[in-house]
């Protein structure tokens, strides 16, 4: 197996996280613009997600605004990057299975309450959720595969299920899969659909399938223009990652009772 080369990985921020008393963890993945990660980074330790920060943000993409809005974030939080084609050609003999069992090991190590796929454009396999679920044995083989600032090089298995969620702009069952805001949009436009919305929901192996954890309409006007709709969409979609969170936050770890320990 050999390292990434030099043309696949950069340079990221290592300054180290300061240490934070938050007994709840997220791992978010991301791939682009990442706006609805910088709604979980506002929301951190506050009463929309109270005690409660971002271990690790990894991206797909090496151009992710998202991972500028990790490292610049106060504290700065680690990031990650692996992208499917580098690792592959790093790789010679490595499948698409293998990279996304390295992303289950790079996200495990960081031991996460919750992870949340925010605007993550690449299809989480079945490997990787069993991965998570503590189902399938993840070996760290001991080289990095990957770029990252993250401190914590411990290897894990998880003792229970991971929860994985996701935000996808559409209502159940509509417009699976990519560009669903465009072609929702026009579904409406040609009067197709008379309405429109974004949902979080659990994932499953299915793209965009899972159930359903917070479900919003967004109106939508008959000559608007796309842009003014998807500005919409998005700020919908700002509140419902973050409520989303919390709510499976608090089901596979509440907060303790006050003047208890953190659990
Ligand atoms: C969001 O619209 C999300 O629903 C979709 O991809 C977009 C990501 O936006 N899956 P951002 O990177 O969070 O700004």
């Amino acid at each position: 197996m050999s390292s990434p080369t030099d043309a696949d990985v950069q340079t990221t921020d290592t300054t180290p996280t300061p240490a934070t008393p938050s007994s709840r963890q997220l791992v978010v993945l991301i791939s682009g613009s990442g706006s609805n990660l910088q709604a979980l980074i506002d929301a951190q330790n506050t009463p929309a997600l109270p005690n409660t920060s971002i271990a690790l943000v990894l991206s797909n993409r090496k151009a992710a605004h998202g991972l500028v809005r990790a490292t610049t974030a106060s504290p700065p939080i680690p990031t990650a990057y692996l992208a499917l084609q580098p690792y592959l050609r790093s790789n010679p003999g490595k499948t698409r299975e293998d990279y996304d069992l390295e992303l289950a090991r790079i996200v495990l190590r960081e031991k996460p309450d919750v992870v949340v796929l925010a605007g993550w454009m690449h299809i989480v396999s079945e490997p990787f959720l069993e991965a998570l679920r503590g189902t399938r044995e993840v070996k760290d083989e001991g080289q990095e595969q990957y770029e990252s600032s993250s401190n914590n090089d411990e290897n894990s298995v998880p003792t229970s299920p991971i929860p994985v969620i996701n935000i996808h702009p559409a209502l159940p069952g509509q417009f699976d899969g990519a560009n669903a805001i465009q072609r929702g949009y026009e579904a409406f436009q040609r009067g197709e659909v008379d309405k429109l919305g974004v949902m979080v929901h659990r994932v499953v192996a299915e793209v965009d399938r899972g159930e359903p954890l917070i479900v919003r309409e967004v109106p939508i006007e008959k000559g608007e223009p796309l842009e003014v709709y998807e500005e919409r969409l998005h700020r919908v979609e700002w509140e419902i990652i973050v409520q989303a969170t919390k709510r499976v936050l608090d089901e596979v770890k509440p907060l303790p009772l006050e003047g208890t320990e953190n659990a």
